[in-house]
């Protein structure tokens, strides 16, 4: 079986970035503050790293639409609308996080940290089921625009 080599590195970056989320959320159970930080911090790079080749394969290569049969194809699009609205809400809480707490501006910052990463092993976990959905378990359709793909026209 061959994988496609962006999808399968982009996904592996979301679910590192959330295993990362996952150690520095611990890190801070235990008080370590400085630790903490940096853990989130590379969380947020692999997130970046994962943006990056997304964007530019949606830009220069496109999308790929569901290879799978048309009778699960709405269970798809349904799915991979939750992961996108997931992803979205996720990164602009994972922004806020880090600003907040870059900002010290601890009591907001500690009410809202858990519900964002619980939003980003979510977007992980959805992540993951999409990329199985689209190239493991079915061969991946053509490679289009993004509405099209989205819509599966
Ligand atoms: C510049 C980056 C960051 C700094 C300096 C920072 C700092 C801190 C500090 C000092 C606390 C303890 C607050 C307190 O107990 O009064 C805290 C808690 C927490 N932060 Fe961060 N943080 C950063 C980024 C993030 C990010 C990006 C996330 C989530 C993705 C996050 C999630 C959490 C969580 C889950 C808690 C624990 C809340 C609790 O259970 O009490 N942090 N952070």
């Amino acid at each position: 079986m061959s994988l496609p080599i962006l999808p399968t590195i982009s996904t592996s970056c979301i679910v590192i970035s959330a295993i990362f989320v996952a150690i520095g959320w611990s890190l801070i159970r235990q008080r370590k503050i400085e630790q903490h930080m940096k853990v989130m911090l590379t969380a947020a790079i692999f997130a970046l790293v994962f943006f990056i080749i997304y964007a530019s394969r949606t830009i220069f290569i496109g999308n790929t639409s569901f290879g799978g049969p048309d009778s699960i194809k709405i269970f798809y699009t349904i799915f991979l609308i939750f992961h996108i609205t997931l992803a979205t809400v996720g990164a602009v809480l994972g922004i806020i996080s880090l600003w907040t707490g870059y900002k010290q501006r601890y009591s907001f910052h500690r009410k809202m940290g858990p519900f964002t990463s619980i939003v980003w092993f979510l977007t992980a976990i959805t992540g993951i089921v999409v990329y199985l959905l689209l190239y493991v378990f079915y061969h991946g359709g053509e490679t289009t625009s993004m509405i099209k793909a989205i819509l599966g026209t």
